[in-house]
C-alpha cells in the first residue's frame, strides 16, 4: 500500500492503472477511521480492481465554530486500517495541497444543500461538494463509496454526479452501528461515558420510527412527534431537527410515499450526531 501527499502523486499512479485497463474505486473520508468507513473499503475491494481512500480533513466544509481544529487525527492508524482492507492508496493531502494561495473555486448545489443538515450548517456542503469534486478528478474513480449515515451527503452527490455528467457511478452503502444500536461516527469519541448513555436516544427514537413505519404509520407529523417524544426524554438530548423529506429532493413529505427519508440531528452536550432511517414504498 502506498500513503501519498500530493495530488501529482496519485494522478501519476492512476494514471498507470488505467492504462493497464484497471477500475478503480474511492473511499473519500476524513480519517478517525471505523467500521462504518471500512464497510466502504470493503465493498470499494469487492467491486474495483484498486481501491483509493482519500484521509483529509476538508477545512471548506467546517464552519467557525465547528471541531475543525479538535477533529481527531491519526494518520498511522488509518494507514494501518487501510492496509489490513486491502487498500492500494491513501491520499492524505495537506490542506495547502488542496487549496493553494489562489484557491477561487467552489461547487454550490441549490435547494437540496437548504434542507436538514444544510440549513443548520451553512456552507458545510458547497465545501463537501467541492471538495468531493476534486477527488473525483485528482483519483478519477469509476465507481464512489459513500455511507447512507450521511443520507443528505448521499443525496446530494448523487445529484452532482448526474448533473454534471460525471463518468462515475455512486454508490451508497448501509449504516454500521455500535451492537447497542448508536450509529458508528469519528465523533462519538467526543462523547463522555454519560453522554455516550445519552446518545443512544438517537437509534432508539430511529428504531421506534422504523417500527412505527412497518406497523403502518404513514402520517410524517405523527412519525416526528413519535420520535420527538423519545428524543425529548433525555436530559442531555437537544433536537437540531427530526425531518421526514423526499428521499432525492430533501423536500418535506405529509404523507409516506415512495423512498422517504426519515433524518434527524441531535446533540448530545457540545456534541452534535446524526441518524437516519430510508423508507421504500412496498417494502
Ligand atoms: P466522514 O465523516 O469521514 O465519512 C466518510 C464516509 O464514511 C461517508 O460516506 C460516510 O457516510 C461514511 N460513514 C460514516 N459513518 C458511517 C457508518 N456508521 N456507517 C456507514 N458509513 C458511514 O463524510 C465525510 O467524511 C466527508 O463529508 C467527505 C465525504 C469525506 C468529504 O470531506
Amino acid at each position: 500500500m502506498q500513503l501519498i501527499e500530493t495530488v501529482a502523486g496519485v494522478k501519476y499512479q492512476v494514471a498507470a492503472w488505467k492504462a493497464a485497463g484497471l477500475t478503480i474505486g474511492l473511499v473519500p473520508t476524513m480519517g478517525s477511521l471505523h467500521e462504518g468507513h471500512e464497510s466502504l473499503m470493503d465493498a470499494a475491494r469487492a467491486a474495483c480492481d484498486k481501491v483509493v481512500v482519500s484521509v483529509f480533513v476538508n477545512p471548506l466544509q467546517f464552519g467557525p465554530d465547528e471541531d475543525y481544529d479538535n477533529y481527531p487525527r491519526d494518520i498511522e492508524r488509518d494507514s494501518a486500517i487501510c492496509e489490513a482492507h486491502g487498500v492500494d492508496v491513501v491520499f492524505h493531502p495537506t490542506p495547502e495541497e488542496m487549496y493553494g494561495p489562489n484557491y477561487n473555486t467552489y461547487v454550490v448545489m441549490e435547494t437540496l444543500t437548504d434542507a436538514l443538515c444544510g440549513a443548520s450548517r451553512p456552507g458545510h456542503f458547497r465545501g463537501v461538494c467541492t471538495v468531493v469534486n476534486k477527488l473525483f478528478n485528482i483519483a478519477q474513480p469509476d465507481k464512489a463509496f459513500f455511507g447512507q449515515k450521511d443520507a443528505q451527503q448521499l443525496a446530494i452527490i448523487k445529484r452532482m454526479v448526474a448533473d454534471l455528467n460525471m463518468n462515475l457511478q455512486v454508490v451508497g452503502c448501509p449504516i454500521v452501528r455500535e451492537e447497542d444500536g448508536l450509529a458508528k461516527s469519528s465523533r462519538n469519541t467526543y462523547l463522555s461515558a454519560e453522554e455516550r448513555q445519552a446518545a443512544l436516544v438517537l437509534s432508539r427514537a430511529i428504531f421506534a420510527g422504523e417500527q412505527a413505519v412497518r406497523a403502518g404509520e404513514r402520517n410524517a407529523d405523527a412519525l416526528k412527534r413519535l420520535m420527538g417524544d423519545i428524543i425529548a426524554a433525555e436530559p442531555l438530548a437537544r433536537v437540531d431537527y427530526i425531518e421526514v423529506v423526499d428521499g432525492a429532493t430533501m423536500q418535506p413529505v405529509e404523507t409516506l410515499g415512495s423512498s422517504v427519508l426519515t433524518a434527524m440531528a441531535v446533540c448530545i452536550g457540545s456534541t452534535r450526531l446524526i441518524d437516519n432511517f430510508i423508507y421504500e414504498e412496498g417494502e
